[in-house]
C-alpha cells in the first residue's frame, strides 16, 4: 500500500456536499452528505488497519493501538457551514489519515496508542449549538438540553442522532477524551497571518471569547398596504437597527479588546412580501479577546436590543444558544511542537473556535494551521495550495511521532 496523499484525499470527497445554490459545501451533521463522508473517512482508516468506532456522541474514532488514558489523539470535523470551503474541517481529518498512513508505510510504531477523532457538528450549522460532539464528551455540555435542539425543518437533535445509529440517551461526558494526554489539530488558516511570510505552518497560541445569542423581536403581524407607518410594531425594523448596532458596538472596541459581532442570519416570521412579521429573529455571533470582553459585548448589545424593541413598539427576547470561553493553547505543548517541527515557526492566535479549543479545558491541545493565501473561510473560496497541505502533513507527522514516541523500525 502507498503512502496516501492529502490532495488526492481532498479530491476524493471534493464532489460530496456541493451545493448549487450558495456555492461551496453545505455538509449538516448526520445528513448524507456528511454520512457518505464518514463512510470514506472509515474506508480509509480501516484500509491503515486502524480500529473504527462510533462513540456515545456521534464522534467517529479511528484507534492505531488499543484504546487507553495517554493515548494522542489528532483529527478535526467533517460538517460544515452553509456554503463553507472545501478545507476547514477535511483539511484536519485527511492530514491526519496521511500522517498515519506515512508513520505506518516507514515502518513506525507508536510507543502509546494514536487516536484519529472527527468531532461532530463542530460549525453548529444544523442544530445552532457550536463544537456540540467536543463539548458534550468533555462535560461541557448538559446533553438533557441539547436532546430537544431542532434544525430548521423541525428535527430534533435526539431523531437526528437515532437515525444515525447512535443512542440519544446515551450522549454525554466520555473518559476517552479527558484521558487523553494530548491533542492536535491540524487545522487550514482563517486569516492572513501567513500568506506574506515564507512559512506554510504556523502553530496556535490561543482563540477568542465567542458564542451565539438568539435575539428575538416580537411585534405585530398586519398588512402591508393597509398599515400606516406609524401604526406599525414592526420587527424587522427593530432587527435592522439591531444588525447595526452590533455592528457599531464591536467595531468601537476591535482594535482594543477584539470585540467582534456578526449577523450572518436572521428569520422572518411569516416571512411575505407584503406582510408586516409577526416576529424577526436575529442571531449574534459575538467574538472578543477574553470572557469579559464578551459578556461586556454581550451586556451592551443586549441593552441595544432593549432600547430598539421599546421605540418600535416591540418586545425581544435574548438566549444563549453556545458560549465558549478565551483559550490559552498549553504553552508547555507549543514548545514541544516547535522542537518537532523547527523553532522558527511562528504562533498566531485566532478569532475562529475549534474542538481543539474545547478540549483545551481538559487536555493538553494544540493546534497547526495551514497558510491560506487570501485569508477567507467560511465561504467558498476558502484556499490553501497543495504544496501548503502536503507541508502541513509534514509538520503533523513530525508532531504526531515525537509526541506517540513512534519510533522508525528501519531508522
Ligand atoms: C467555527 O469555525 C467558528 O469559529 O465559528
Ligand atoms: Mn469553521
Ligand atoms: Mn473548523
Amino acid at each position: 500500500m502507498s503512502v496516501l496523499d492529502v490532495v488526492d484525499l481532498l479530491a476524493e470527497i471534493s464532489d460530496i456536499g456541493r451545493d448549487a445554490a450558495r456555492g461551496g459545501y453545505s455538509r449538516r451533521v448526520f445528513e448524507s452528505p456528511e454520512r457518505e463522508l464518514r463512510a470514506w473517512f472509515t474506508r480509509h482508516a480501516e484500509a491503515l488497519e486502524l480500529d473504527v468506532s462510533t462513540d456515545r456522541n456521534g464522534n467517529l474514532w479511528a484507534w492505531w493501538g488499543e484504546p487507553r488514558p495517554g493515548a494522542v489523539g489528532t483529527g478535526s470535523h467533517l460538517d460544515s457551514v452553509p456554503g463553507g470551503g472545501a478545507y476547514d474541517g477535511p483539511l484536519g481529518v485527511a492530514s491526519a489519515l496521511a500522517a498515519v498512513s506515512w508513520l505506518r508505510e516507514t515502518g513506525h510504531r507508536p510507543a502509546v496508542p494514536l487516536a484519529v477523532v472527527v468531532f461532530a457538528e463542530e460549525e453548529g450549522a444544523r442544530f445552532g449549538s457550536a463544537c456540540l460532539g467536543s463539548r458534550l464528551s468533555v462535560g461541557a455540555v448538559d446533553p438533557v438540553s441539547v436532546l430537544g435542539l431542532l434544525d430548521d425543518r423541525g428535527v430534533a437533535l435526539a431523531d437526528a442522532a437515532a437515525e444515525a445509529g447512535i443512542d440519544p440517551t446515551g450522549m454525554g461526558a466520555d473518559p476517552t477524551v479527558n484521558e487523553l494526554s494530548s491533542f492536535v489539530e491540524l487545522h487550514v488558516e482563517q486569516g492572513v497571518g501567513l500568506a506574506d511570510t515564507p512559512h506554510a505552518v504556523a502553530v496556535a497560541t490561543g482563540i477568542l471569547a465567542h458564542g451565539r445569542w438568539r435575539i428575538r423581536f416580537t411585534g405585530e403581524g398586519n398588512h402591508a398596504g393597509a398599515t400606516r407607518m406609524e401604526d406599525r410594531r414592526d420587527p424587522v425594523v427593530a432587527a435592522a437597527r439591531l444588525v447595526l448596532d452590533a455592528r457599531d458596538l464591536a467595531a468601537a472596541g476591535d482594535a482594543e479588546r477584539s470585540t467582534r459581532a456578526t449577523v450572518g442570519r436572521v428569520e422572518f416570521i411569516p416571512g411575505g412580501t407584503n406582510v408586516i412579521a409577526s416576529t424577526a429573529t436575529v442571531w449574534a455571533d459575538c467574538r472578543a479577546e477574553d470572557d469579559d470582553a464578551l459578556a461586556d459585548l454581550v451586556r451592551a448589545v443586549s441593552i441595544a436590543a432593549d432600547a430598539i424593541a421599546s421605540v418600535e413598539g416591540c418586545t425581544v427576547e435574548v438566549t444563549a444558544e453556545s458560549v465558549s470561553p478565551a483559550v490559552v493553547f498549553d504553552s508547555g505543548l507549543r514548545e514541544r511542537i516547535a522542537r518537532a517541527i523547527g523553532d522558527d515557526v511562528p504562533a498566531l492566535s485566532t478569532g475562529a473556535g475549534h474542538d481543539a479549543g474545547v478540549l483545551a479545558a481538559r487536555i493538553p491541545t494544540a493546534m497547526l494551521f495551514v497558510r491560506n493565501p487570501n485569508g477567507v473561510s467560511h465561504a467558498p473560496s476558502e484556499s490553501a495550495s497543495d504544496e501548503d497541505c502536503r507541508a502541513g502533513v509534514d509538520a503533523l507527522t513530525r508532531v504526531l511521532a515525537d509526541l506517540t514516541g513512534a519510533e522508525a523500525a528501519s531508522a
